[in-house]
């Protein structure tokens, strides 16, 4: 094991609480028989079906999984249009119902019925059509949370052009940087939006990464911001006036392959490079379908919200694929959950009569420091099932959200999953499992899991190890399914288990407890999860280090009372340089420029040098306790301990 790799395994304390759901929700449940974990044991592959009936085809699918070279391939033969599925065979039941609804972040509210949103994708995806759009071509988004980007995206789809969405509080240089990596040519974009009432431009920043991208970019601009009206160049087109000319225009949805592509997004990976995920069209949409049904018991006749930004996969997944699949309202807001007032998320849930509601630890944190004045002001009694996602959630966050939420009535699922997984993986199916506080759950029926250690064999109940995927699922993504190296049969990291000979490396630390419940213990690789927001450690350090005068750089994360976790990077300058402040300031700048304002480190920790191990390898393990304020444990592995106590008092004194 890497000694910087195995932070927090063997760290955690379990809580042995259990919960059951309340019979007024197993009543009405999507899925309320356990006997279903039994049928996907026995019948698998073939058990899959149930994912794939929930989408209509338009042409049937010869087999539910098949080998080949290598590789796998989910429904093959299979052939469906994803916006048609999402939009228009809800039609006729639900023609009038809405499909989005929009709260902007300046009070303005917007919806569109499943009829509106199929006439608006229709025009605008006529428009792309008519700038050349073709089947197969690259879009790329970079958009704030406005209707336009979920339309775009079924637009897209509905003439089989992948999209790839950027998340828009990236900066420029990463913009261009995933352009350029996925050889795209098309941009749709917007002038800006509004955060905290403010205005944020992101033309500026479009503008640049499209100046930096080998390729000429066509452009399409949405109109946000009131009273910016930038005039336009000969490739940029303004998305208002695409639809006046493209209204009323109708496009035959293209029939695609189960296989073929239905979108790229790029993550964080282990390399200094954007890692590049592609899902596929039946595969992902069954599985996002599948687990919108299961897990978060979603009926078309709910108000449905995910609080995520669809710059991430869990709003790709969980805001626009999988509940509109499922013909169900979903939310959509713009903007911070506490603007104006810090009741704003629970004042939506009221107005809207939310049923499902979906956020991250690190939001349920910020609400329970705030306190529960701000939920109590509401009516949340249209809840019934509550979810988590995107880092472990402790305890305590839990019963808070349990409590002051879900006034201990409703379920609550802490779903694991990653970019790579397409979406939901390891939960309790609500009606089904009792709930463990901490722990995330079983694997969903039909998906494998295991918690191996270094050599790849299982580990006892209770102890921490590497999780591993060893059976394949719809949702897994073309890389995985052309046999690419992230499933490995031994890795240095993360090996496959012994006498399994396919496994899907989560790099992802987790013990699993003797009734099957895996608690996630946090990334055992170079992927840094903050504000479930995640980065690579490469990425950011390269940044740094590309700054004249710095010579080594390494990127932890440490506590921070407000968020949980927050950045900390460590730095080492050349000898000639003194510790400036301009030199701070400039590790800040290459971060919020390389990545965006959502990476700034909280601290900035100048040291003579980095602690390293005889072979010569930072040890982050030692970096990230010390930004943990944690006891530091054995340094005899170190060649230079002399520089920890340097260390520890720059970062006290920050
Ligand atoms: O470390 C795990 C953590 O988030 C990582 C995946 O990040 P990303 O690809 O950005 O996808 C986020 C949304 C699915 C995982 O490797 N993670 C995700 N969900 C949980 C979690 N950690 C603990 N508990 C979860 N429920």
């Amino acid at each position: 094991m890497d000694d910087g790799n195995d932070a927090g395994l063997d760290t955690y304390q379990p809580v042995d609480e259990r919960l059951s759901p309340p019979k007024s929700f197993v009543e009405q449940a999507n899925v309320a028989d356990g006997a279903i974990y039994a049928d996907f044991d026995e019948n698998w592959p073939d058990a899959w079906e149930r994912a794939a009936d929930l989408l209509d085809w338009d042409e049937d699918y010869d087999q539910v999984l098949t080998e080949r070279d290598g590789g796998y391939r989910w429904f093959d033969g299979g052939q469906l249009n994803a916006c048609v599925n999402c939009v228009d065979r809800h039609l006729p039941e639900r023609k009038n119902q809405r499909a989005l609804v929009w709260e902007g972040q300046l009070g303005e509210r917007r919806s569109y019925t499943y009829l509106e949103l199929y006439r608006e994708v229709n025009e605008f995806a006529a428009a792309l059509r008519g700038l050349g759009v073709g089947e197969g071509d690259l879009v790329t988004m970079y958009m704030p949370m406005i209707p336009e980007l979920p339309i775009a995206m079924l637009a897209c789809a509905r003439i089989g052009a992948p999209h790839n969405v950027v998340f828009a509080g990236f900066s420029a240089d990463a913009l261009g940087t995933r352009m350029d990596a996925a050889d795209s040519e098309y941009l749709i974009t917007c002038d800006g939006y509004y955060r905290r009432g403010d205005a944020v431009t992101l033309k500026n920043k479009a503008d640049t990464a499209s100046a930096s991208v080998d390729a000429p970019v066509t452009t399409v601009l949405v109109d946000r911001l009131d009273g910016y009206d930038p005039t336009l160049g000969a490739r940029e087109h303004s998305y208002s006036s695409l639809l006046a000319d493209h209204g009323t225009e109708r496009v035959s949805p293209v029939e695609r392959a189960a296989t073929d592509d239905l979108f790229r997004i790029y993550t964080s990976g282990t390399t200094g490079e954007p890692k590049a995920v592609t899902h596929t069209t039946g595969g992902y949409l069954s599985y996002t379908a599948w687990t919108s049904h299961a897990v978060l018991d979603i009926k078309p006749e709910d108000t449905y919200w995910c609080s995520a930004d669809i710059g991430w996969i869990t709003g790709h997944s969980y805001i626009v694929y999988g509940p509109l699949a499922l013909g169900t309202t979903t939310v959509l807001y713009e903007g911070a959950p506490d603007h104006p007032e810090k009741n704003r998320l629970w004042e939506i849930v009221e107005r809207q009569a939310v049923d499902v509601f979906y956020t991250a630890p690190t939001a349920i944190r910020a609400f329970m420091k705030w306190g529960s004045e701000y939920p109590d002001k509401h009516d949340l009694s249209s809840l019934r099932l509550l979810g988590t996602v995107g880092e472990p959630i402790n305890p305590r966050a839990w019963k808070w959200y349990y409590e002051h939420i879900g006034n201990e009535s409703c379920p609550i699922v802490d779903t694991w999953w990653q970019t790579e997984t397409g979406g939901i993986m390891v939960s309790t199916l609500p009606a089904v499992r009792d709930m463990k506080p901490g722990a995330a759950g079983p694997p969903l029926p039909g998906i494998s899991a295991r918690v191996v250690d270094g050599n790849g064999s299982e580990v006892d109940a209770g102890e921490g190890g590497y999780l591993v995927v060893d059976q394949q699922w719809p949702g897994m993504p073309q890389e995985l399914c052309e046999g690419d190296a992230w499933a490995a049969t031994a890795s240095e990291n993360a090996p496959s288990p012994a006498g399994v000979e396919w496994a899907y490396l989560t790099e992802d630390g987790a013990l699993m407890d003797d009734d099957g419940y895996i608690t996630i213990l946090g990334r055992v690789d170079d992927v840094i999860n903050v504000s479930g927001h995640r980065f690579g450690t490469m990425e950011l350090e390269s940044a740094i280090v590309d700054i004249d005068g710095i010579a080594e750089a390494a990127v932890v994360t440490g506590t921070d009372d407000a968020h949980g976790k927050a950045l900390y990077a460590y730095v080492s300058s050349e000898d000639d340089r003194e510790n400036t402040e301009e030199l701070r300031q400039a590790v800040i700048d290459a971060v919020e420029e390389t990545v965006g304002p959502i990476a700034r480190p909280k601290a900035v920790v100048f040291t003579p040098d980095l602690p390293k191990t005889q072979s010569g390898k930072i040890m982050r393990r030692l970096l990230e306790d010390i930004a943990n304020d944690e006891e530091l444990g054995d340094l005899s592995a170190l060649r230079n301990p002399e520089v920890v106590g340097e260390i520890e008092s720059a970062v006290r004194s920050d």
